[in-house]
């Protein structure tokens, strides 16, 4: 707490003097606000999840590994350090940049964790994701993509979910003053990095999906939090000269509404809000049939239109199911097909996920307009990113497979289903 009272004092000191009078506009490396965000996450890169890359988390033999923490702590050090690095040579390459951008997509979502910068005493973690970053920024400019570089994992895990980097029944980030101010440094280093390269990496995405399921404790640190990141992101130099980088805030799981006039302009130039849409995370959503699936994502239009900052659906998938692989985590099961602890079967996973040979010509047309009408959807905001651009077996979810198995299109603006939404 004390931590989060001298936070408070100098972000009101280093705010003041533009709070009075507006914010100079921004002039972001992308024309936000009047061209449309298309883009993909590069998932399960810089940061493990183990319904990505099954096999690296096979491949050790040990059930106890289900995270990227977990992956440095139950195994030998050496052991890991070999296959992440081999894992971050070839995952992504440039070839993967070159043929996003010939998707006719123009952003790509980085998720990197904490620890790519720093690993605390007693944190497992093996590090060496940094450079990569690099790399994939480089890359990404030879092909005229834009970067939204996210935080993807804070210390003591802002969520729990495995993909903070540590699966964890409570998540611990906020409520340790410590873990915060940790990350505060760490945005002002990716700040530091990449605000003299706004034409690359135009947005820095802060944290993503912060716990604020949890209750309001959370969404306070939260709220602060995103103070502090709009010091650290739109006034990087250490004078009140400000960067052109857009900071990407996350909703935190609360509506759109919960943030209504949260950062917005005049006062506050280049933020932009984060929204996941996911139908496949509760028993209810899993037994929505086609056509309720195609509905709920169509519902979304007016919200996404009439919110006061610009809008981006960063995460979701043209997946109807949970039915890929450690989805819900390694060795639990999917909702779907009742393996889930409570829940009530659906119908079989065979076919839904896994490789797109196994998918019948129905599901694959059902995939092409579930895709379109989200797609279509989130394009009456600032638009969108989806998770993940490849993943080793699970087709539904990627924009490879879907390109490659016709579910996709090879030009995101050419819909076959243009009035799906009514
Ligand atoms: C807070 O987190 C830090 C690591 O960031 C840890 O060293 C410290 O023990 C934690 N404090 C409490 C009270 O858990």
């Amino acid at each position: 707490m004390f931590g989060r009272v001298s936070t408070l004092a100098l972000v009101a000191t280093s705010l003041l003097s533009h709070l009075v009078w507006a914010d100079t506009p921004i002039n972001p490396g992308f024309p936000y606000g009047s061209q449309t965000v298309r883009g993909v996450n590069l998932g399960g890169w810089l940061v493990l999840e183990p319904w990505i890359t099954p096999s690296l988390f096979d491949n050790t033999g040990n059930p106890n590994i289900v995270d990227e923490w977990t992956f440095g702590q139950l195994q030998d050090r050496n052991t890991a350090l070999n296959t992440l690095t081999q894992h971050w040579n070839t995952w992504i390459t440039e070839s993967d940049l070159a043929a996003i951008a010939a998707a006719g997509l123009n952003h790509v979502r980085i998720p990197i964790g904490y620890w790519a910068f720093e690993v605390g005493p007693g944190e497992p973690y093996i590090t060496g994701q940094l450079p990569y970053l690099q790399k994939a920024v480089t890359w990404a400019g030879n092909h005229g993509l834009k970067v939204i570089v996210d935080l993807h994992g804070a210390p003591g895990s802002q969520n729990g979910f495995d993909n903070s980097g540590h699966r964890v029944s409570f998540p611990g980030w906020h409520s340790n003053s410590t873990n915060v101010q940790r990350t505060d440094n760490i945005i002002k280093r990716i700040a530091s990095m990449f605000s003299t390269n706004p034409n690359v990496v135009s947005i820095i995405a802060p944290l993503n999906e912060p716990a604020g399921f949890d209750g309001s404790e959370v969404l306070s640190v939260v709220r602060q939090y995103w103070y502090d990141s709009y010091g650290n992101i739109r006034f990087p130099f250490g004078t009140s000269q400000e960067s052109n980088t857009v900071v990407l805030l996350h909703d935190a799981f609360q509506p759109l509404s919960y943030w209504s006039g949260f950062q917005t302009p005049p006062n506050w130039q280049g933020v932009a809000m984060d929204t996941h849409i996911y139908q496949m995370f509760s028993q209810d959503e899993v037994s929505r049939t086609n056509q309720q699936h195609i509905d709920a994502a169509c519902a979304n239009a007016g919200d996404l239109s009439s919110f006061d900052l610009w809008v981006i659906v960063g995460e979701w998938t043209p997946a109807p199911t949970d039915c890929a692989k450690y989805l819900n985590g390694r060795g639990v099961g999917a909702r779907y097909d009742g393996t889930f602890s409570g829940s009530t079967k659906v119908g079989s996973c065979t076919g839904k996920s896994g490789n797109r040979n196994s998918f019948s010509s129905d599901y694959k047309t059902f995939l092409r307009q579930y895709w379109e009408a989200q797609v279509i959807t989130y394009e009456k905001g600032q638009g969108w990113i989806q998770w993940t651009w490849k993943a080793e077996n699970a087709d539904d979810w990627t924009y490879q497979a879907g390109l490659a198995g016709g579910w996709i299109p090879q030009d995101p603006t050419s819909l076959k289903y243009p009035n799906i939404c009514g």
